[in-house]
């Protein structure tokens, strides 16, 4: 095996990789090439007449062993990241997962308008902004660099962002001015304490999940995605903050951080479930998504 994957990398063509090993792709394929030929990729547009009922999906376990947490927020060029620090362990369990996640990396998208930001779309709208909340496998794996590329490897919990009044509670520790403008610049860092992962998440145990990709190249298909059924709030002014970013450095031309998504990508085969009971159920996907226009998307759409 190791030798085919050596000459892959040698002569990067997917033609050689892609004949010679196909019970491999996903596993072990050039970086580019799954981003080009993945079937499994995220992000996606969640229409929700594909969405299928699953009921025996129950509620996502968060457990931060009743701890604060501390961590590390970054402009990475890319994305406005938050890595918890190695004291404080959180970890998510349950739902559509079979093992434990470790919370490795919170990312925010968001967009240059308020029409568009989040990388997932709902029948096809966008949303101002998108929480990512990266876990890795740490029943399997020792870290999310080796669990990335394995099987069930990586679980991601996204939340959407809208605009309000009023900030999310975690969110306003991360964007209140004081803080957000620490970060202004590529490789800026800013050291954050007593962190309440809970207040980041919605009040609901609503949710929908998808098999899909690391939305980063080399898009790896080994995420669980679980998506909230919730969004949560950020003020127009902390929207406006995260558009002043810069991706560069400071001596280099001010470019916005904004519109950091990546274009959502074919459902294909993939089955779409949720635990959200719209009465119509179906444990036979995917054959029978044509079947399910009952669910009203005003459902998603509550505060
Ligand atoms: C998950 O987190 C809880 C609370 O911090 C901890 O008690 C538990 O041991 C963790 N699970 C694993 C598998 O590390
Ligand atoms: C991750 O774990 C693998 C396997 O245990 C190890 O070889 C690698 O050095 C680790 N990487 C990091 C960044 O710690
Ligand atoms: C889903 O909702 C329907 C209609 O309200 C109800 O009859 C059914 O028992 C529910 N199923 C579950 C698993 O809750």
């Amino acid at each position: 095996m190791h030798v085919v994957w050596d000459i892959c990398v040698i002569l990067q063509t997917y033609i050689i990789c892609t004949s010679s090993v196909p019970s491999f792709w996903g596993l072990v394929n050039s970086a580019w090439n799954l981003c080009a030929i993945g079937k499994r990729q995220s992000p996606i547009d969640i229409e929700t007449t594909h969405m299928i009922f699953d009921p025996y999906l129950t509620p996502l376990r968060l457990n931060t062993g009743g701890r604060k947490m501390g961590g590390t927020m970054y402009n990475t060029g890319k994305h406005v990241s938050l890595r918890p620090d190695k004291a404080h362990l959180v970890n998510i369990s349950g739902g559509p997962l079979g093992y434990s996640y470790r919370l490795e990396e919170i990312r925010l998208h968001f967009g240059s308008e308020d029409s568009h930001g989040s990388e997932h779309l709902l029948n096809g709208q966008g949303f101002p902004g998108e929480v990512q909340l990266i876990h890795y496998n740490q029943d399997l794996y020792t870290n999310y660099t080796e669990a990335a590329k394995s099987p069930h490897g990586v679980a991601v919990v996204s939340i959407f962002i809208k605009l309000s009044e009023n900030s999310n509670a975690f969110l306003n520790r991360m964007l209140n001015r004081d803080t957000i403008t620490r970060i202004n610049y590529k490789h800026d860092a800013f050291l954050l304490m007593g962190l309440n992962i809970a207040d980041l998440y919605p009040d609901t145990t609503r949710y929908i999940t998808y098999e899909g990709s690391i939305t980063i190249p080399p898009c790896y298909e080994t995420a669980t995605w679980i998506l909230i059924n919730k969004p949560i709030y950020v003020t127009q002014m902390q929207m406006h903050s995260l558009r002043l970013l810069s991706q560069n450095e400071p001596y280099k031309i001010f470019l916005s951080m904004s519109d950091n998504t990546r274009p959502t990508q074919p459902l294909l085969q993939r089955c779409i479930r949720t635990n959200i009971n719209f009465s119509k159920q179906g444990r036979d996907c995917p054959n029978n998504r044509a079947l399910r226009p009952q669910y009203r998307v005003n459902q998603w759409l509550l505060k």
